[in-house]
């Protein structure tokens, strides 16, 4: 049967007891909403309900919310190229591509270093394969990088995905190269910034807490302010990539100085 004895009111408060440290939110506030879904986070990632969706038959590692999100951004865009690093299973390759086939335009490009034999066969049967290409090797390699360079040369419209390997540096080195393929406009989206909340859940691991994508995201903006970090993508507040939809100006909004002040980001509700 339902459980529905979980009753609140306006006057409910939520505590958050760890050893050492008691929190205390009112729910129905904002900050309660960003701490039920900082939990929500935590919790999704303790039980890897990220590994749970599957796209058209095909598994992606992400939350719903993030889905439905990228959809609105890649459905607004329509892009000629979408370049992915980390491809994994292949599902956000196949989310990708149902859009540009929905589109009528645009292409996926895949890039990951290691790209199993049963996830190439999966993706080159799908009836979306002529919307992908893949790329073998790493994606901080320059050679792999000149590979995605050559073939995304003289797009319209490019939208670059960085979801491979979550340490800081490789994140960074990504940012760095990749940045140059994104036209004015579009985004540079960088997953799973979410790693820097979740390395005290009990399977978190604790390098998780120095090293994760949003130390790089944030050395990123301080030298690209031609970049900013657009919230409206995030606005579900359940996401494993905060911070992560970075917009590149269009050349008539960066007349702006050259040099903009960098804010560190506003302190996420600590919930330890
Ligand atoms: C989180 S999974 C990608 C999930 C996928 N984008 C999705 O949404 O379903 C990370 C992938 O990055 C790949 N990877 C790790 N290090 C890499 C590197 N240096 N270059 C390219 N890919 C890398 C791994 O092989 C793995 O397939």
């Amino acid at each position: 049967m339902y459980d529905r004895t979980l009753t609140t009111d306006s006057s409910t408060r939520l505590t958050i007891e760890t050893a050492g440290s008691r929190r205390t939110v009112d729910l129905y506030s904002p900050e309660g909403l960003r701490a039920v879904a900082s939990m929500w986070v935590k919790l999704g990632a303790q039980y890897k309900l990220m590994y749970e969706p599957t796209w058209l038959g095909v598994p992606i590692i992400q939350f719903p919310s993030d889905i439905v999100l990228m959809q609105e951004l890649l459905w607004r865009l329509r892009p000629d190229w979408i370049v992915e690093c980390g491809v994994a299973h292949g599902g956000s390759a196949i989310l990708y591509a149902s859009l540009c086939e929905l589109a009528g335009k645009g292409r996926v490009l895949g890039v990951d270093v290691e790209i199993r034999k049963h996830n190439r066969a999966t993706l080159e049967a799908h009836p979306l394969a002529h919307r992908i290409e893949l790329i073998e090797g790493s994606s901080t390699a320059q050679d792999t990088f000149e590979r995605v360079r050559r073939r995304v040369a003289g797009s319209g419209c490019v939208v670059v995905v960085l979801d491979s390997n979550h340490s800081t540096e490789h994140v960074l080195a990504e940012l760095r190269l990749y940045e140059q393929l994104v036209t004015p406009g579009s985004y540079l989206v960088v997953m799973d910034g979410a790693q820097a909340d979740v390395w005290d859940i009990p399977r978190g691991q604790r390098e998780w807490r120095l090293s994760h994508p949003l130390e790089a995201i944030e050395r990123f903006l301080a030298a690209h302010p031609e970049y900013e970090d657009d919230p409206h993508y995030t606005r579900l507040h359940v996401t494993c990539c905060p911070h992560g939809f970075l917009r590149k100006k269009r050349r008539d909004e960066w007349s702006a100085p050259l040099v903009a002040e960098h804010q560190p980001y506003p302190e996420e509700v600590a919930i330890r």
